[in-house]
């Protein structure tokens, strides 16, 4: 395992002394200094606004895309920045094609924000969602990547490459070549996964990818992304009409014209005024990222996964949900002991802060988390 003790010093120095333990990333992300820092000279700003400058403003937003795109490997250009995962999922939902006979196909115990906008989609346009069953909580890939194979009528795949309750990660590389083998669309809410596993888009096929930053990124509420297959970008019409989503728009001193005509890259989803100290602050959250290394951040999540897994071994009373083997979970850790209620007042007495899913106790340790307290959580679990 890196150890990234100096780095948690640096970025999270009330971590040092602190009772703590941090496992709820999987629902709010711990911001670090140098992003808290950012957005508080942000807030001075605000309250002094002559003192801003042009630098504040759209730099901030090109530096954004340009970090989320080498962090998932894509192009800026097939960034838009949004302020939640839901509108970029809603963006999916109301611009790709669909209609009567269609199907939408998906997983049971999806995140509502992936379920929503395709109930109102299929509504409107007369296709039907599917939704296929999980087994023991857990997506059931084989019958999706199956469907995806022989039901005619499927023309959208949408799922979560992590799931909020089980933490089971599906394989998008295999559902993204089902897909486009079949001329399928295939979107993924990511928020459960990137920040965790390491993507690259130019191998990975997804048509559109929706995430907010404020979870594994540990970034402000308010920050998000959604990616857009650069071949999608123009043949797709922006459900939502945004003043600055239109080419020379970004003129302000000239914004009279009402050409409706889209940028050709992915700011036409975009709709402005996005919050840019969310923004500053997400990039220097990004940049953290860039320096502790994906592949390390990635390797120290599963390795404390491992722990979980032990420990399940050793301790049969308690359930675990997320599947065992690291390919196929990410760093959401659903698990059910004997006396649930009591094993989480039990977390809470501790201080390890945690969330209840669905009837499951979910750890969600992130890179700063030692095999320690960990461990010391672990054993909390049982009475
Ligand atoms: C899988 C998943 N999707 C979406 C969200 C949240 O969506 P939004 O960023 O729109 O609040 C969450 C968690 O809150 C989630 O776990």
């Amino acid at each position: 395992m890196t150890d990234f003790s100096a780095a948690q010093q640096r970025e999270y120095p009330w971590m040092t002394d602190a009772h703590v333990t941090y496992l709820d990333h999987a629902s709010t992300g711990a911001i670090p200094k140098s992003s808290a820092d950012v957005m508080q000279q942000f807030a001075t700003l605000r309250h002094m606004p002559h003192m801003l400058k042009a630098e504040h403003f759209f730099p901030v937003l090109h530096r954004s895309r340009e970090l989320v795109a080498q962090l998932i490997g894509a192009s800026p250009d097939e960034i838009a920045l949004t302020t939640n995962t839901s509108h970029g999922l809603n963006t999916a939902a109301f611009s790709l094609p669909l209609g009567p006979g269609d199907e939408i196909l998906t997983v049971d115990r999806e995140f509502p924000a992936n379920v929503f906008p395709w109930i109102k989609r299929a509504e409107r346009s007369g296709a039907t969602l599917v939704r296929l069953p999980c087994v023991d909580e857990v997506p059931d890939e084989g019958a999706l990547l199956h469907a995806i194979a022989t039901r005619p009528n499927v023309k959208v795949v949408t799922v979560s490459w992590v799931s909020f309750c089980s933490g089971a990660r599906l394989d998008i590389d295999a559902i993204g070549q089902a897909c486009r083998a079949r001329g399928v669309y295939f979107v993924v809410d990511a928020i459960q996964g990137i920040g965790v596993i390491p993507l690259n888009l130019t191998t990975t096929h997804v048509d559109i990818l929706s995430c907010g930053a404020q979870k594994w990124l540990q970034s402000p509420w308010g920050s998000a992304f959604t990616y857009v297959r650069r071949e999608l970008i123009t043949r797709l019409e922006p459900p939502e009409a945004g003043w600055m989503s239109t080419k020379g728009s970004d003129d302000l001193y000239n914004m009279l014209t009402y050409e409706p005509a889209w940028f050709d890259d992915a700011r036409r989803f975009e709709v402005i005024t996005l919050p840019f100290p969310d923004f500053a602050g997400m990039n220097a959250s990004l940049e953290l990222f860039q320096a502790l290394g994906m592949n390390a951040v990635s390797e120290h999540i599963a390795a404390l996964g491992d722990m979980l897994v032990d420990f399940c071994d050793a301790h049969p009373e308690v359930r675990l949900v997320t599947p065992r083997d690291r390919a196929r979970r990410a760093g959401v850790f659903a698990v059910q002991p004997p006396a649930l209620d009591a094993a989480s007042a039990r977390l809470r007495a501790h201080d390890v802060v945690h969330s209840v899913r669905e009837r499951c106790i979910r750890l969600a340790p992130h890179w700063y988390t030692t095999p320690a307290q960990f461990s010391a959580a672990l054993s909390l679990l049982l009475g």
